[in-house]
C-alpha cells in the first residue's frame, strides 16, 4: 500500500504555544500543514484570519494546505497567494461559480481543491473533475475538530476514486475529519492520497511519532 501523505492541521494546536508546536510539525515527517479558516457564517465557528496566518506561513517549513469554511472564497485568493500557500481549497457548496474559482486560483499559481461535505455527492464533481488538483472529501461536518468519523465516507473515496480513472483526470484524494491510526488505514484501503488529522497529531505527547503511525497505518 502507498503512504499517505499527511497534512496535521493547526486547529487542533496550542495557540498559546504555536512557535512550539509548529517546531514540532517541522520536524516531523509531515508532508503538509494543513490551516483551516472558517468565517461564522458557512460553518458554525470561527477559527483564525489572515494576520495570525502570516506568523504561522513564516515559522511552518512545510507547504501550506489552506482549506477555506467560508463564503465567496475567491474574494481571498490573493490572501491566501501572498501567505505562499501550495494549495487552496474550497468548498463546492460554497462556489456557485467554481469553474471559474478554480482557474483564478491556478492563475495565481496555487494548486486549486474542491471540498465536499459529508452530504454533497461525489457525482456533482463530473464536470471538474477534470480541472482539479485535488477532491477534499469531508468525513466530519466541517467546523470544529476532534468530531468521530462518518463511515460513509469510504464509499465516497471508492466512488471518486473510479471517477478519477474513468476521466483520466490526476486529482488526489485528500480526507479531512476523525482521522486516527484506525480510520487511516481504511482510508487508505479505500484510496485515500492524503490524510488531514488535527487531535491525533496535535494532542500526542509525540507528534513525530503520531505522524509515523498515520503513515504507517
Ligand atoms: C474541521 C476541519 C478539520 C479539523 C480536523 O472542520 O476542517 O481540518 O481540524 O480535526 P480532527 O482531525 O480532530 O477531526
Ligand atoms: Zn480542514
Amino acid at each position: 500500500m502507498k503512504e499517505p501523505i499527511i497534512s496535521p492541521s493547526l486547529l487542533s494546536a496550542d495557540f498559546a504555544n504555536l512557535k512550539a508546536d509548529l517546531e514540532s510539525i517541522n520536524c516531523s515527517g509531515a508532508d503538509w500543514l494543513h490551516i483551516d479558516i472558517m468565517d461564522g457564517v458557512f460553518v458554525p465557528n470561527i477559527s483564525f484570519g489572515f494576520p495570525v496566518l502570516k506568523y504561522v506561513a513564516q515559522l511552518s517549513e512545510k507547504p501550506l494546505d489552506v482549506h477555506l469554511m467560508i463564503v465567496q472564497p475567491e474574494k481571498f485568493i490573493n490572501e491566501v497567494k501572498a501567505l505562499g500557500a501550495m494549495m487552496m481549497n474550497v468548498h463546492y457548496e460554497a462556489c456557485p461559480h467554481l469553474h471559474r474559482v478554480i482557474q483564478q486560483i491556478k492563475d495565481a499559481g496555487m494548486k486549486a481543491g474542491v471540498t465536499l461535505n459529508p452530504a454533497t455527492p461525489v457525482s456533482l464533481l463530473a464536470d471538474i473533475i477534470a480541472d482539479v488538483d485535488m477532491v477534499l472529501l469531508m468525513s466530519v461536518n466541517p467546523g470544529f475538530g476532534g468530531q468521530k468519523f462518518i463511515p460513509h465516507t469510504l464509499d465516497k473515496i471508492r466512488e471518486l476514486r473510479a471517477l478519477i480513472e474513468r476521466t483520466g483526470s490526476h486529482a488526489l484524494i485528500e480526507v479531512d475529519g476523525g482521522v486516527n491510526e484506525e480510520t487511516a488505514k481504511a482510508l487508505v484501503e479505500a484510496g485515500a492520497d492524503i490524510l488531514v488529522a488535527g487531535s491525533y497529531v496535535f494532542g500526542a505527547a509525540d507528534r513525530k511519532e503520531a505522524v509515523r503511525q498515520l503513515k504507517q497505518a
